[in-house]
């Protein structure tokens, strides 16, 4: 790689220029796409002569300023930009390019998904379709053009609301849109092709009317419905918890299968991967139906936290991403079990962000500096951002979050804000002093609290200790303010004491009068994102005695994370763990919240803790302790088994859930038995069951315990869904995460699969994605996973940087690694660091990761 331009938020400056009116015209053709662009712009820094627009990869034809053709003298064309020489103070300009929307794999700009044209231009795709000041606070009103053969694209759409159309007697036709609501570029949309499609209605609680359709490939209309149902549930939820509207008369949403990403909020059309929107009971799981639910209101959501008041930069990510996932997650809380949804965020924060922060790629929410963009929609932005914005809700209150959100919207609106904006309005009307609570924004590294009690004549003394780690670049970091939500328990499991702490030194010191010495019970609801030190014993306790499920589920965790560690060393399995997971078996709770309660840790959350990594210790311990398990408690999990299987329900009431959950968590640890009687359970459950949870579920326990059942469940399943690329998905899945020996020649093999396609984003995911985070054979210490998944991300890197820089990830964890594993993991990365062509986005992370300047 040569030179890479970083990019600095101190370097922001106003645009010079504001583009007023936006009107296009895309003339879609089957080799090309022409593309006429007017421009009514203003100047506002008077001294400034050129206009610089942003122009990538665009074949220019030609320019009008104020109607007058430039000639080339006028104009200069360099790498990345358009500079239009000598303009006015205000003016019209028409800018007349070509593009190929057909050749274009990256999948940003206007490119094709099968038959589908579609855009993606968050972050900055739409340089790639016209010259313009693509940036986030050059807010427009655009107006859309579309043109194309009548009979191929039938369906024309952009965003805002349908104008007028024509037909010309060519076989084409056209369909021109409005949007009102001023925009920035990363907003625009368009879709065109022959789709099918759903409607729906929703009467906003001002009475308003809105239209809703979702479109999709023909033939998947029946699988849109859920969906449909989550998008009419997102905008009440809306109404109801931040009293904001819609403010279309039409929302439409679009699913495409080539998607970089999971979903796009464009002004009223919406485009999603397919995996977000399509689902029956037939070939999604419960997992699947929950993630429809939860990315569909994220992306509405986006509709006043993105879109109604968007970012002034892309520093500013997390204003709009981590603020729109505390939404998302607070709706699926609401409308399913708050407590498990709690545990899943936590959940997925530790298994990404934690992993991330820990590593030198990791940043603060709000990053400072960076190369590709495209690399920052990142689990710190997005997840971490999130938990930032849930303190200031736990340090507010309900009311007063209300309140002061109500005044972001009101203060805001229409306008490209800085998270600086958001946290004023959260200050002013929480009547909060958050000044050290920015430290959050701009600080990097998960910090560790370490705990001491002390108790001493009816004295209960609690000594918190801030431990900040330092910079990626070696600076020292200060103390964080935050909420610890705690209470104090006495030996029946009672709570004498309820409080939420505000820690803000590094040292506190918090006393309580209690007669006897209280168990603690802390970051209940994991009220602060951090890691607690505690050298203590009473994970069984709580395990069975906490009322807070967060900390009954975190402390059955940690017991299992010290039972593994401690076999780890060569100690015996500890009986005290085997105890406590035996009574979370016999006691009565919600379903799902058991299953998650009965989850072994996983071995990344193990990994985490170490100094150094070596995966086959961990996951031997593991093994052995699930076997043990199973073992001892066979009778029960086979109960359990057998209360919950229904194999002819498809329900998908919360129960329904539940059941599948917990009696499939059952069957997964009996498969550490490896007796046949799991395995023909596990087979009549494939065979048996109606839905894809079950199917999927018994596939994966078949896939890692027996190679001869597998191989014809295998079989049946790939016949029967060979031609639906959402369950090819988990097919490759499935296999790309065996443990079974041979793995890493199926997966090379599988990529000459007529169902694989290496330009299909969902399809590379789930087979190189997976393969690299099936930690057994990724990390083998022959070197060959990590050969593989590098050869593959430079080949990748050729057709899409930014599906290359995703398999990236993997190696964040390098640091970490034994030194045999980390001189294998060096040798390949090195390889991609000296790859001439290698793009800046998988550059900028592995030159990260090794630590290049
Ligand atoms: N604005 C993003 C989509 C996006 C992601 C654009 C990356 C450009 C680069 C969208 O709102 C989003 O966050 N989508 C998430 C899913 C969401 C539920 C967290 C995604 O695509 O992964
Ligand atoms: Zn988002």
């Amino acid at each position: 790689m040569s030179k890479v331009e970083t990019i600095y938020l101190k370097d922001y400056k106003k645009s010079e220029f504001t583009v007023k009116t936006c009107d296009l015209v895309f003339e879609l053709f089957e080799e090309h796409t022409q593309v006429t662009n007017l421009m009514s712009i203003i100047k506002v820094d008077k001294n400034c002569k050129n206009l610089v627009l942003n122009s990538v990869d665009l074949e220019l034809i030609e320019i009008y300023l104020n109607d007058a053709k430039l000639d080339e003298s006028r104009y200069v064309i360099e790498k990345e930009t358009l500079t239009v020489l000598d303009v006015g103070d205000e003016f019209k300009l028409i800018i007349i390019n070509k593009i190929y929307p057909q050749l274009n794999s990256e999948l940003e700009g206007l490119y094709k998904s099968g038959n589908i044209f579609c855009t993606q231009n968050e972050p900055e795709g739409f340089r790639r379709i016209t010259p313009y000041i693509d940036r986030p606070d050059v807010m427009a009103v655009f107006k859309t053009t579309l043109v194309a053969n009548k009979e191929r694209y039938p369906i024309l759409l952009s965003n805002g609301n349908r104008e007028s159309n024509f037909r010309l007697d060519d076989g084409r036709h056209g369909i021109t849109w409005f949007d009102p609501h001023p925009k920035p570029s990363y907003l625009f949309a368009l879709v065109a092709g022959d789709l099918g499609v759903i409607e729906g209605k929703f009467i906003t609680k001002s009475k308003k009317y809105v239209r809703m359709y979702i479109y999709t490939d023909k033939g998947n209309e029946s699988k849109c419905k859920h969906a449909m149902k989550s998008l009419k549930e997102a905008m009440k939820w809306d109404e109801d918890v931040y009293g904001r509207e819609y403010d279309l008369d039409l929302y439409n949403i679009v699913a495409v299968d080539s998607f970089n990403m999971g979903a796009m909020e464009n002004k009223g059309l919406n485009i999603f991967n397919s995996t977000y929107v399509l689902a029956d009971e037939d070939t999604a799981t419960d997992a699947n139906f929950m993630g429809i639910q939860s990315v569909i209101a994220h992306e509405y959501f986006h509709n006043w936290t993105g879109n109604r008041i968007t970012c002034r930069d892309w520093f500013q990510l997390t204003l709009k991403e981590g603020l729109t996932v505390f939404r998302d997650q607070c709706f699926s809380a609401d409308l399913n079990s708050k407590e498990v949804q709690r545990i899943e965020d936590v959940k997925a924060l530790r298994e990404r962000q934690f992993v991330e922060d820990s590593s030198p790629t990791a940043h603060p929410i709000q990053p400072n500096s960076y190369i590709a963009i495209n690399n920052f929609y990142t689990a710190t932005v997005y997840e971490k951002g999130a938990e930032i914005i849930r303190m200031i809700y736990t340090l507010l209150g309900e009311e007063k979050y209300r309140k002061a959100t109500d005044l972001y919207f009101q203060t805001f609106d229409g306008q490209a804000v800085r998270t600086d904006d958001f946290l004023w309005a959260m200050s002013s009307a929480g009547g909060v002093d958050l000044k050290q609570f920015e430290r959050w924004y701009h600080q990097s590294g998960t910090p560790k609290l370490k705990v001491d009690e002390k108790f001493d004549g009816g004295k209960y003394t609690l000594t918190l200790t801030q431990i900040v780690p330092n910079a990626v670049d070696g600076s020292a970091q200060k103390p964080y303010f935050f909420p610890l939500k705690i209470a104090l328990l006495d030996e029946s499991g009672k709570e004498i004491e309820k409080k939420t702490l505000i820690v803000s030194k590094e040292i506190e010191e918090f006393v309580f009068k209690t007669s006897a010495k209280p168990i603690l019970s802390i970051n209940r609801d994991f009220s602060a994102p951090i890691i607690i030190e505690q050298t203590h014993n009473n994970y069984a306790f709580l395990m069975k005695h906490d009322k807070n499920s967060f900390v009954k589920y975190e402390s059955a965790q940690s017991f299992g994370v010290e039972t593994i560690e401690a076999m780890m060393r060569g100690e015996e399995i500890d009986e005290e763990f085997v105890k406590s997971y035996g009574h979370i078996l016999d006691s009565e709770m919600d379903l799902s919240y058991k299953a998650l309660l009965l989850e072994l840790p996983s071995v990344l959350a193990i990994m985490q803790r170490e100094e150094v990594v070596d995966f086959e210790p961990i996951y031997e311990a593991k093994e052995k302790l699930q076997k043990h398990l199973a073992l001892t408690f066979k009778e029960k999990l086979l109960e359990i088994y057998t209360q919950n299987h229904k194999p002819a329900s498809k329900e998908l009431d919360a129960k329904s859930i539940g059941e599948r959950s917990v009696k499939n968590r059952c069957l997964k640890l009996l498969s550490a038995l490896e007796s046949d009687e799991v395995i023909m359970m596990a087979n009549a459950q494939y065979n048996g069951s109606i839905t894809m949870t079950d199917r999927v579920a018994a596939l994966d326990i078949l896939e890692n315990s027996s190679p001869e059942f597998s191989a014809v469940a295998l079989e049946h399943f790939y016949k029967k869904y060979k031609d639906d690329t959402l369950v090819m998905n988990k097919y490759f899945s499935i296999l790309a995460a065996s443990h079974r020996d041979g793995t890493l020649d199926r997966v090379m093999a599988l990529q000459n699969d007529d169902a694989y396609n290496e330009l299909v984003p969902n399809l590379v995911r789930s087979l190189i994605g997976v393969f690299a985070r099936n930690y057994k054979h990724f990390h083998a210490k022959d070197g060959l996973g990590y050969r593989f998944v590098v050869d593959k991300m430079i080949d990748i890197d050729k057709i899409n940087p930014q599906m290359a820089s995703g398999l990236a990830g993997a190696f964040k964890i390098y640091e970490k690694l034994n030194s045999v594993n980390k001189k294998l993991m060096k040798t390949e990365l090195d390889r991609v660091v000296s790859e001439p062509s290698i793009s800046k986005n998988v550059y900028e992370i592995v030159s990260k990761i090794l630590k290049i300047d």
